[in-house]
């Protein structure tokens, strides 16, 4: 795994939880996991680094539809430009990285052909959507592409995908906000929250035996 180093510096490590303002807040969430003015400042640090890294080139940002809607539009405006950006929505499946086995849901207009290319996501998670989109913007002719996302969550990776620019490093939680939904709710929280675990089944619940 080539995650552990990031081309942006060390990568913060969020361990601990604050508490959250709200009643509706405390009851559907554990706690505050980034507060919205850390996000703007680690989202600087991250544009800063890109800005360097890229100068002189004409980057095509591509955001992954639709948890980096948020993170992306803060991003590119930390970036000095000229640069171009799309969005492409992929399908859940979750079956593997064969690029032909993988549908995107919204097309990518641009001309990705020879171009130096960041593909953005909310969060690694277990690799498989960016594996699967790295190999597809590939054999499309990308010249580069390299991979930003806001959080990494090491502990579920399953396909070895180098995530060049990471904001955060989280642990095994279920997170919500700044793009990040569970069931499409929570996308518009400015700050990232940890999911409370859903609540067991109610006793007497008749529990399916397995079938053999
Ligand atoms: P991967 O293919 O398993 O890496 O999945 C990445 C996608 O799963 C992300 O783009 C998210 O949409 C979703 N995802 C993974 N972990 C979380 C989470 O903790 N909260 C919300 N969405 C998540
Ligand atoms: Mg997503």
């Amino acid at each position: 795994m080539r995650t552990a180093v990031s081309k942006a510096g060390r990568v913060p490590r969020i361990v601990r939880l604050e508490p959250v303002a709200g009643r509706a807040n405390r009851a559907a969430l554990a706690g505050r996991a980034v507060s919205a003015e850390r996000l703007a400042r680690r989202v600087a640090a991250l544009g800063r680094r890109l800005a360097a890294d890229y100068a002189g080139t004409e980057l095509v940002v591509v955001g992954l539809l639709n948890g980096s809607v948020l993170f992306v539009a803060d991003l590119i405006r930390r970036l000095p430009g000229p640069l171009a950006v799309d969005f492409v929505g992929v399908s859940s499946y979750r079956g593997g990285t064969r690029p032909d086995r993988m549908e995107f849901t919204n097309k990518l207009r641009l001309d990705v052909r020879g171009r130096e290319v960041l593909l953005v996501d909310d969060i690694l998670d277990t690799g498989r959507t960016l594996a699967a989109v790295r190999l597809r913007l590939e054999a499309m002719g990308a010249a580069r592409v390299r991979v930003c996302v806001l959080l990494d969550k090491p502990a579920r990776r399953e396909e070895e995908v180098v995530a060049d620019y990471v904001g955060f490093r989280i642990p095994d939680w279920f997170v919500v906000g700044y793009g990040l939904d569970f069931e499409e709710r929570w996308r518009n929280l400015p700050f990232i929250g940890v999911l409370r675990p859903t609540p067991p089944d109610p006793v007497g619940t008749p529990i399916r035996p397995a079938t053999a």
